[in-house]
């Protein structure tokens, strides 16, 4: 099939950006967006023209690292997936697609569709993780969990750190992304010794990063390509009450 592609060309930060209109005339419905974009690639590179640049590493739906707004939607809009996961059987012959890179003030764009989305590093350096010394693998069953609390850790561990809860609210909020991190091991034996700690400290580098605050607009929920639960912003926010007494 046929597209016509309107794809976000900038050459770095300061440039002002603007949409580029590329024909992509043999598309197969099998291929992957990314695939469907190396192919575009290709043409450009042999016609001697700047490729465009995009975000991807396992293209497994893991990394979190192919962030691209499609048609206005961060991922694409399908359920659950990510835009390495889409394929372009979703498309119709002769459809115009819109290719943007996360817009946030907190993710400045690199080249074209690649963005430097470090402040989510930072605020996981500022505490997402446990120090005690945990010695040699324990025997599994030497620390018992409960399975419903095992199993809220996981829902909260599917955040594979994308972004698009991001760039999806109007106020570039990363209190899904912080709120998963911090729930993750606030659950945990082994997370509650920092929890208070942990959820002040993440919780003042996003705020210093420039990432706004949450004000229940739920597009978080509807772009996390893990499906990770708004619930887990309400647990961030006890948890950050908790830290205040
Ligand atoms: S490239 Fe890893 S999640 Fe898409």
């Amino acid at each position: 099939m046929k597209l016509k592609l309107h794809v976000w060309r900038q050459n770095g930060p300061n440039d002002q950006g603007r949409l580029e209109t590329i024909d992509a005339p043999d598309v197969s419905p099998d291929q992957s967006f990314l695939e469907m974009l190396d192919d575009v690639n290709l043409v450009l590179a042999k016609a001697g023209k700047d490729i465009i640049a995009f975000d991807h590493d396992c293209r497994e739906g893991i990394c979190g690292m192919c962030s691209q707004v499609i048609n206005g939607v961060p991922h694409g809009g399908q359920e659950r997936t990510t835009v390495c996961q889409l394929h372009m059987r979703q498309f119709n012959d002769g459809d115009e697609v819109f290719v943007e890179p996360w817009k946030a003030r907190a993710f400045p764009i690199i080249k074209d569709l690649v963005v430097d989305r470090n402040g989510l590093e930072v605020i996981m350096q500022a505490g997402g993780y446990t120090s005690c010394h945990t010695g040699g693998t324990a025997d599994a069953n030497a620390l018992l969990i409960g399975k419903p609390v095992a199993d809220y850790s996981m829902d909260a561990a599917e955040c594979i750190g994308c972004g698009a809860c991001v760039a999806s609210c109007p106020n570039s909020s990363a209190m899904l992304f912080t709120g998963a991190k911090v729930a993750q091991l606030a659950v945990l034996p082994q997370g509650k010794a920092e929890a208070r700690k942990r959820v002040m400290a993440m919780t003042e580098a996003a705020k210093e990063f420039g990432f706004g605050n949450c004000t229940n607009h739920y597009e978080c929920q509807a772009s996390c390509p893990k499906g990770v639960d708004v619930k887990f912003i309400g647990k961030l926010n006890r948890e950050y009450m908790k830290a205040l007494v």
